[in-house]
């Protein structure tokens, strides 16, 4: 493959967003960003795109018909020519038909030690609430594929964070931000895009 696209797929404030544009031309050298998707209307992560002039879009998404707001990725990924799909702070779940179209194309971030706080109704803070009330002292960052089952898909890194006393889940989530997450998936990303590159 030439040089493989990414598209990122986003839903909030998009810190994990910023960190992948900002390590382009260092940490990622082996594709391009061509492509960012919110599923919600207003979202930073939007504006973060906007202004690194990366095409950016928002696609609405009812919870109730999953399948429109997949449909309508579907044809942009095709449009744009995207190999690998980023779930930065994406929080919504992709249907298993549609990742099943994807296998090893898509990555996602998950802000726990995979298998700990991790599946359905897991998702931002709620993570860090439910480790610092089941006191763990050790909590940290996943990357990991994505298949139908719900944060189950193979482990690509993890990086282990500690609890201090005195934790918030923001404090917590701060933390676990800095020290993992936003090393570990501009890392995962260019590992992913090497491989693809190197493959065709
Ligand atoms: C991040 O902590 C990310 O790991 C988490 O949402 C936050 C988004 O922040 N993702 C999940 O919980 C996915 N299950 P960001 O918009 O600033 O990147």
């Amino acid at each position: 493959m030439l040089t493989p696209r990414a598209a990122v797929l986003v839903s909030g404030g998009g810190t994990n967003l910023q960190v992948i544009l900002d390590k382009r031309g260092t940490v990622i050298k082996s594709g391009e960003v061509a492509l960012v998707v919110s599923n919600k209307p207003g979202a930073f992560a939007l504006e973060r795109a906007e202004k690194a002039g990366i095409e950016n879009v928002y696609i609405p998404y009812d919870r109730k018909k999953p399948e429109e707001f997949e449909q309508e990725l579907e044809r942009l990924l095709k449009l744009r020519s995207i190999d690998v799909i980023v779930l930065a702070g994406f929080l919504a779940i992709l249907s298993e038909n549609f990742v099943e179209k994807y296998p090893k194309r898509i990555i996602n971030i998950h802000p726990s030690l995979i298998p700990s706080f991790c599946g359905k109704g897991y998702y931002g803070l709620k993570v860090h609430e439910a480790a610092l009330e089941r006191g763990v002292k050790l909590t940290g960052a996943t990357v990991h594929f994505v298949n139908g089952i719900p944060d189950g898909g193979e482990i690509i890194a993890q990086r282990a964070v500690e609890v201090l006393p005195g934790d918030t889940p923001e404090k917590l989530q701060r933390r676990v931000m800095e020290q993992a997450e936003w090393e570990l998936l501009p890392e995962a990303l260019e590992k992913v895009f090497k491989e693809l590159k190197e493959k065709e």
